[in-house]
């Protein structure tokens, strides 16, 4: 029976290739089918009328061409999704823009993203790469050094006696994370550039930073997995216009705990702070801390995103799991550790990226900013409304005049206060507003309440909305009353 399903899936295999077509076209009537008769089989989501898409169809081709020809031969297909059905198929796959190309193995049970360039070359490097074993055993010297890229993370599996369970288990391992580590194998730790003889199954990562290599025992699937994840977050990771680096400032950024940023001049401030730092980050190893070391230069967005500048390097940062932030300009070597000390003690006020105070704030419409939103806002004792906007926003400049409209009704009322805070600008505790478009409006009453305003942007509906909800009592409900009034009849 078994050797009989196998053999309807050869045929299957070869009735498709008799089509004749390098790249397979897959839609949704044969799509599962197909994939789920394969080991491998790598799907290009695409559009006829998308640019990239065009461009890399002829390489796409080719790379089909060659890859047929390969030791196992690789599969390639495309999918068209701007057919209705298709793009319902190609949804399920988080697909977020054309051309998407995605490797699925197994029948379809796991699915990488494809990771490599969109050059011919590039292509069936990866593929080929990637249609072979998960883990290439190493037999010789010579395997080693070809195998084993020692600018890499390597997780090798070391069997010194043979466990088939444990290899089981590590080459589950290896096609599940193969898309992110090179994995090897073999029976004699002495090929392996790093580490020491052994003489039980043993894990160990190579890696090109930090102690170099990490061993391990356990063969449980999530145990192992777990330790290649936390062994290969580096003690510090290094922020630069070196692209190598750029893998480890992304798993910095992904990783759970507290970050921690140290920006500096690299051409000029590194040694004095290199050491120093690199030895915090080690004491704070296990302590759900990550480090990062940037150059200035290359963490100008970054530091301009929190609303902080590269003049202000030595600088240290340091962002909480829960979004809290602190900073220290000009930071001096020696004050690094009692710094975060007493920011892990909550010694430190938080940081607030906010625009400066304004000098004048003799509009009508009042100018809040981050650092005096308590003082404006919520310690005002007063029924203050307030619109999140951002600059260039259509919809807050067309809104603008109907504020400024508003803030003059209300200009002889003390206790109701009109005013702006630009969101992008500032920090919002986004734990009280839920600002996700501009403008938002809101009212924080006198008396602590807190309403978001939902209905249409119009005058009367605004003043509406400010008397039910204030709490004070309105000034002078009959002007007031008039007021609106008044604007219906304009209406
Ligand atoms: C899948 O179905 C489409 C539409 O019928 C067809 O054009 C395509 O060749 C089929 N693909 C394969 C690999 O059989
Ligand atoms: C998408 O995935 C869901 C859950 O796995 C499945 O029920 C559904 O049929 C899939 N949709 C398509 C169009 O295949
Ligand atoms: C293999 O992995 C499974 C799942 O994690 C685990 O239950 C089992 O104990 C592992 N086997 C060995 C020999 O470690
Ligand atoms: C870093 O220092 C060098 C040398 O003083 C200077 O030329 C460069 O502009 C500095 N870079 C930044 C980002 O301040
Ligand atoms: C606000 O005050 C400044 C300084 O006194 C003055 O120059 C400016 O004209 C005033 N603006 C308004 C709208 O009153
Ligand atoms: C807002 O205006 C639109 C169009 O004028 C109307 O259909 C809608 O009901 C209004 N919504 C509210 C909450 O008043």
């Amino acid at each position: 029976m078994m050797k009989f399903l196998v053999l309807a899936a050869l045929l299957a295999v070869t009735a498709f290739a008799a089509e004749n077509e390098v790249v397979w076209t897959l839609d949704h009537t044969n799509y599962s089918q197909i994939i789920s008769q394969h080991k491998m089989i790598v799907v290009q989501f695409y559009a006829p009328w998308c640019g990239y898409c065009q461009q890399l169809e002829p390489k796409y081709e080719e790379a089909a061409s060659v890859l047929s020809n390969h030791d196992p031969p690789v599969i390639l297909a495309k999918m068209d999704t701007t057919i209705l059905e298709n793009a319902e198929l190609a949804r399920n796959y988080t697909i977020n823009g054309v051309p998407s190309i995605k490797i699925f193995r197994h029948g379809g049970k796991t699915v990488h993203d494809y990771k490599g360039t969109r050059e011919t070359e590039g292509i069936i490097a990866y593929l080929k790469k990637h249609g072979g074993p998960a883990s290439l055993e190493i037999k010789t010297e010579k395997d080693a050094a070809t195998f084993i890229d020692e600018k890499k993370i390597v997780v090798a599996g070391i069997f010194p006696q043979l466990s088939l369970e444990k290899i089981i288990n590590f080459t589950t391992l290896a096609e599940d994370l193969r898309v992110d580590y090179d994995f090897v194998h073999t029976l004699d730790a002495k090929l392996l550039p790093r580490g020491g003889l052994v003489d039980k199954p043993t894990i160990r990562l190579l890696k090109p930073y930090d102690e170099l290599y990490a061993d391990f025992e356990d063969f449980q699937i999530e145990a192992m997995q777990n330790f290649i994840e936390e062994t290969s977050v580096p003690i510090m990771a290094i922020l630069d216009d070196n692209p190598e680096n750029q893998q480890f400032v992304n798993h910095f950024l992904h990783s759970p705990g507290d970050k921690v940023f140290l920006f500096l001049n690299f051409s000029t401030d590194l040694d004095a702070f290199k050491s120093k730092y690199y030895d915090l980050a080690l004491s704070y190893k296990g302590k759900e801390t990550n480090f990062l070391l940037g150059d200035a230069e290359s963490g100008k967005k970054a530091l301009q995103y929190f609303g902080l500048d590269t003049d202000q390097t030595p600088l240290i940062f340091v962002l909480t799991m829960g979004s809290t932030k602190y900073v220290q300009r000009h930071v001096q070597p020696d004050n690094l550790a009692s710094w975060l000390k007493d920011c892990k003690d909550g010694k430190l006020k938080p940081y607030l990226k906010s625009q400066p105070i304004p000098e004048f704030n003799n509009e009508t419409v009042k100018v809040v900013v981050a650092e005096t939103l308590d003082d404006m806002v919520f310690n005002s004792g007063k029924d203050v409304l307030l619109e999140f906007y951002r600059l260039g926003c259509r919809y807050c400049e067309e809104f603008a005049p109907v504020l400024d409209e508003i803030a003059i009704s209300f200009e002889k009322d003390p206790h109701v206060v009109i005013a702006k805070i630009d969101g992008t600008e500032n920090d919002i505790p986004r734990d009280v507003f839920d600002v996700e478009g501009f403008p938002t409006l809101y009212l924080r009453s006198s008396t602590g309440s807190l309403s978001r305003f939902e209905g249409n942007r119009t005058k009367v509906a605004i003043i509406e909305f400010i008397q039910t909800n204030r709490g004070s009592p309105a000034f002078d409900f009959s002007i007031s009353q008039t007021q609106i009034d008044q604007v219906k009849d304009e209406l």
